[in-house]
């Protein structure tokens, strides 16, 4: 009977994959949430089963028709949480002193981080939601790793994982893959550096890394902790993580600078790039009304919405001195200096209006998403980074000259009024973004196509454990030889020893008794 069963089972297994698979997606909130969503609907597409796992209170995740949509209690309210989540996005715009300011950022994160861990509790500790997701039978989880709530629930119930990801602070992402990180020509996340960094700025980029550790101590170890926990074992963060069978990182190198990846390492920035659609009545009335001059499309991304008054104001003023109709996404009071041929909307379909050739710049805080929409439509941009990685986006664009920089708390009407007609009036901001534009369409696949090829990849082959580096397996010093340096060390040391030991015999035979020849010479002669 026994036998019978496994025979059985293993029938089952070597059946072809015809019919789709499932999949969970544990998302993470704001635009993380916004590419992810895109590969979801592919999926779908596909004929994949897909159930989306989020909790009940959210900014931008909500039921589709493309996915099951489930839901856990989350421990906050829907007022609380946005006070706890905008209100800190809020501070980006008050120029303060930098101690307040670090202690501050401390105290938010270490808010933003009980928020994200209850919730991770109220999830893995929810009896009935864990035993119906096993039951379920997933073949793969799809989730954002900078949430490590996924990662936890795909190692806990052994399923497959797929991490979709821009990056992880203090290159645990790149400690988990085993992938080689060198200091001297990496630049570290935040450090604004480029690939080619002077002595002082390679020490930074190594210095770096050892203040920000204490940063992802405060957001990551509760995972560790929980994890723990669940697998009654320690392990670190690194370890979960490292149980990912493919990471699909939202970069390519015309924007990130080219360096070592491993074999489950793929790159689909750019992916938001396909969500293409005609442009709404609504907008093309604009944009057909801009005549000559064309449209500038500013937008601070899903999660800042208002800014503080003075600074609308001057923003607006700037606004106001270009002969282009600006469309500016904006849901705070409208600023009373407002001119005429700026527009606010509560929305605007971004990557519509970048694709229209009547787009002459974009104003963005240089997210990851924007920059990949700035590039793939070639418009030259003008960045205000707030956070994050903006700040390493901005500079990136900056020195390939497809852009120009400002810091929002310091920068005047004009400074914003000249870095507009710059990359508007100036050729060689729209030819250098064109040439980023061409390479990064140089590829052989869509990363949308892409993305969702590795995934069934990961569902067809359970996992993909032949491309996974023997690395993980080894400790510190068998990774660095060390313990083969010492050994060949010890050898080298002991035959140096034994054949100066036995030149020094040599010798003292040699010329010992020669000496002695010699003394007794003398003492004859004497
Ligand atoms: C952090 O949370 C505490 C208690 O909920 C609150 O009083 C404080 O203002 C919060 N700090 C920040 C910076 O959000
Ligand atoms: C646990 O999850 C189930 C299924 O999603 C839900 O109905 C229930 O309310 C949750 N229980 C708690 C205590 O959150
Ligand atoms: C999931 O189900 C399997 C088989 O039914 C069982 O062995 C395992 O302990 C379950 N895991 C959890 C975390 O409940
Ligand atoms: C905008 O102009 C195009 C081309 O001239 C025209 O086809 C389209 O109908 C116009 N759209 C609107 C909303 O006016």
């Amino acid at each position: 009977m026994d036998t019978g069963l496994s025979g059985l089972l293993l029938l089952l297994c070597a059946l072809p994959w015809a019919e789709g698979g499932k999949v969970l997606v544990i998302p993470m909130e704001g635009s993380h949430w916004l590419s992810m969503r895109d590969v979801t609907k592919e999926l779908h597409a596909q004929g994949h089963q897909i159930v989306v796992l989020a909790p009940d209170v959210t900014l931008h995740i909500k039921g589709e028709d493309f996915f099951t949509f489930k839901t856990y209690a989350f421990p906050y309210t829907n007022e609380e949480y946005q006070e706890k989540v905008l209100g800190n996005i809020k501070k980006a715009f008050e120029t303060q002193d930098t101690v307040k300011l670090f202690f501050e950022s401390m105290e938010a994160l270490r808010n933003f981080s009980e928020l994200y861990t209850n919730s991770c509790v109220a999830l893995l500790y929810n009896k009935t939601l864990i035993q119906q997701l096993n039951s379920s039978s997933f073949d793969v989880i799809l989730t954002d790793p900078i949430f490590p709530c996924g990662a936890v629930l795909a190692k806990y119930l052994q399923i497959p994982a797929v991490f979709f990801l821009r990056s992880i602070p203090c290159g645990i992402d790149y400690e988990a893959t085993q992938c080689p990180n060198p200091s001297s020509y990496v630049p570290r996340l935040l450090t604004t550096l480029s690939d080619h960094m002077s002595f002082l700025q390679r020490v930074k980029n190594m210095l770096y890394p050892l203040t920000l550790k204490y940063i992802c101590h405060i957001s990551f170890s509760p995972y560790e902790r929980l994890a723990s926990e669940l697998l009654q074992r320690e392990v670190s963060l690194v370890e979960v993580l490292s149980h990912a069978s493919v990471w699909l990182f939202r970069g390519d190198f015309v924007l990130d600078y080219p360096r070592p990846i491993m074999p489950n390492m793929v790159f689909i920035g750019g992916i938001n790039c396909a969500n293409r659609k005609p442009l709404h009545q609504e907008f093309e009335a604009y944009v057909n009304a801009s005549g000559e001059h064309g449209i500038v499309v500013f937008s601070l991304g899903s999660m800042v919405s208002e800014i503080p008054e003075k600074k609308a104001m001057e923003i607006a003023e700037a606004l106001g001195r270009i002969p282009q109709t600006v469309l500016w996404r904006y849901t705070g009071p409208r600023p009373s200096n407002l001119a005429k041929n700026t527009i606010l909307v509560k929305w605007l379909p971004q990557n519509d209006l970048l694709g229209h050739p009547k787009a002459r710049a974009f104003i963005t805080h240089s997210g990851s998403h924007g920059i990949y929409e700035g590039i793939c439509n070639g418009v030259p941009m003008v960045m205000m980074p707030l956070f994050g990685d903006q700040m390493d986006n901005a500079k990136r664009m900056e020195t390939r000259g497809a852009g120009v920089s400002l810091n929002v708390l310091e920068m005047t009407a004009d400074d914003l009024e000249n870095a507009l007609k710059a990359v508007i009036n100036d050729k060689s901001y729209k030819e250098n973004i064109m040439r980023l534009s061409r390479l990064h369409k140089d590829r052989p696949i869509e990363p949308l196509d892409l993305a969702v090829f590795w995934v069934e990849y990961v569902m067809r082959n359970k996992g993909a454990p032949h491309l996974r580096p023997a690395a993980h397996d080894l400790t510190w010093y068998q990774y660095h030889s060390l313990d083969v340096i010492g050994f060949l060390l010890a050898i080298v040391l002991t035959v140096v020893f034994t054949v100066f030991k036995c030149c020094a015999y040599g010798c003292r035979k040699c010329f010992g008794k020669k000496g002695r020849v010699k003394k007794s010479h003398k003492s004859k002669t004497h």
